[in-house]
């Protein structure tokens, strides 16, 4: 029988700067009430200078390994979903797998906005299900400050930094992600976009001018668009799972917009006691969100072994999706590990690697060492 893809490990990490309603009060024209009653964000973090999607990857996903008690050595798959990957290529997550020492394992970036999270789950559990790895680590990590045009009050206001990470791992036990939804429709893909700085429109002086490196966003259609799809996806991926809606103890929404999910909810019909929201203390933090909201909930003892949750998403593309996945945590057995030895190992084994490199590069010098 196929293996199940047990969450057993899970961190978040965010910058310490906080950024409130009224700092930005200070840098373009808008009050708190007006972002607190259309948004329901009090605040969010900014990363500083040296802080990169990288660098809040790395970090919760050393939380993570440490709730699951995994040796990184162990892994075999690292997806990092990101909006604001640290470069074009390299991928964030091999720079993420050689910080965590992860020899054994592949690495690469999804891009599919606020939804990421949802997809790299998806992926990541059918890894799993399929027998093709036993234990992956799924990033969801943003830096998206860096994308914001400080001067549009339309999109400065909603987004913030972080990141999360889940350790999925394989068990026996009928639990862990149980069903899966995703979806996409480019055409609305106009509605929430980076224009430039990509093989469209590549980065010169003209786009800058233009500020197509930012993010640029028609909030109403989004918002429609948000409302209606949270709950067909959620229906469908409850459905799937051969549940029912009643029997869900947790809906952990991404975190875009308190109306959007006290919308979804309505839909739903389920209480909003049911949802997690934490997006008054973080703003929208995109792929990293809906980790983020989990690792408070299971911190806070919200969120229990056994509970049934559905994870539901959306965001640019368009893209939407949703799991259903019946809480676990670390696999019975597994042994503490010490955080602290595996990143002294990473760094050295980082090293030896570029060493190693150099001096095959110095006795083969430019000669094709196949010829
Ligand atoms: N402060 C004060 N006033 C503002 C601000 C602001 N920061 N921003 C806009 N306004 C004004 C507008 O100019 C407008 O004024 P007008 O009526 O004189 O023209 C008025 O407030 C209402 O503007 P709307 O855009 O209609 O405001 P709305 O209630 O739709 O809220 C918001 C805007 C918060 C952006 C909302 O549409 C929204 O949340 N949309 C979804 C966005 C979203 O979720 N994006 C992330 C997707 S995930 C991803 O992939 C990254």
């Amino acid at each position: 029988m196929s293996p199940y893809a047990h969450i057993t490990g899970w961190g978040m990490s965010v910058p310490e700067h906080v950024m409130t309603n009224k700092d930005l009060e200070q840098i373009v024209e808008t009050n708190d009430e007006w972002i607190q009653s259309r948004t329901g964000i009090r605040e969010r973090r900014i990363a500083s200078d040296d802080q990169t999607s990288a660098s809040l990857a790395l970090e919760a996903a050393q939380r993570a390994l440490q709730v699951a008690k995994l040796n990184p050595a162990d892994l075999e798959l690292i997806i990092v979903s990101t909006s604001s990957p640290e470069h074009i290529f390299p991928a964030t997550a091999c720079l993420v797998q050689d910080r965590l020492g992860a020899g054994k394992a592949g690495a690469f970036d999804l891009s599919a906005a606020c939804t990421g999270f949802i997809y790299a789950m998806t992926i990541a559990s059918q890894a799993i299900r399929s027998g093709s790895s036993r234990n992956a680590l799924v990033i969801g990590a943003e830096t998206l400050s860096r994308f914001v045009d400080w001067k549009d009050r339309d999109t400065c206001i909603l987004f913030g930094d972080g990141a999360g990470a889940f350790v999925l791992q394989a068990g026996e036990e009928q639990a862990g992600v149980l069903s899966s939804v995703m979806r996409s429709d480019g055409s609305g893909g106009d509605l929430l976009a980076i224009p430039g700085g990509g093989s469209r429109f590549p980065a010169t002086k003209d786009t800058i001018e233009k500020g197509l490196h930012f993010i640029h966003m028609s909030g109403r259609e989004v918002f429609r668009f948000a409302t209606r799809v949270m709950v067909q996806a959620t229906e469908e991926a409850v459905a799937k799972a051969s549940m029912k809606l009643d029997e869900i103890d947790w809906v952990i929404p991404h975190q875009a917009n308190i109306r959007i999910i006290e919308a979804a909810m309505r839909g739903l019909k389920l209480p909003m006691e049911r949802s997690v929201v934490n997006l008054d203390r973080y703003g929208n933090t995109s792929t990293a969100s809906i980790p983020m909201a989990t690792c408070e909930a299971v911190q806070d003892g919200r969120v229990k072994p056994g509970d049934k949750i559905v994870f539901v998403g959306f965001g640019a593309g368009l893209t939407w999706g949703a799991t259903t996945v019946i809480w676990s945590g670390p696999l019975a057995g597994a042994k503490r590990v010490l955080p602290v030895r595996f990143r002294m190992y990473a760094r050295f084994r980082s090293l030896v690697n570029r060493v190693l490199r150099r001096l095959d590069a110095i006795i083969w010098g430019r000669r094709n060492p196949y010829i």
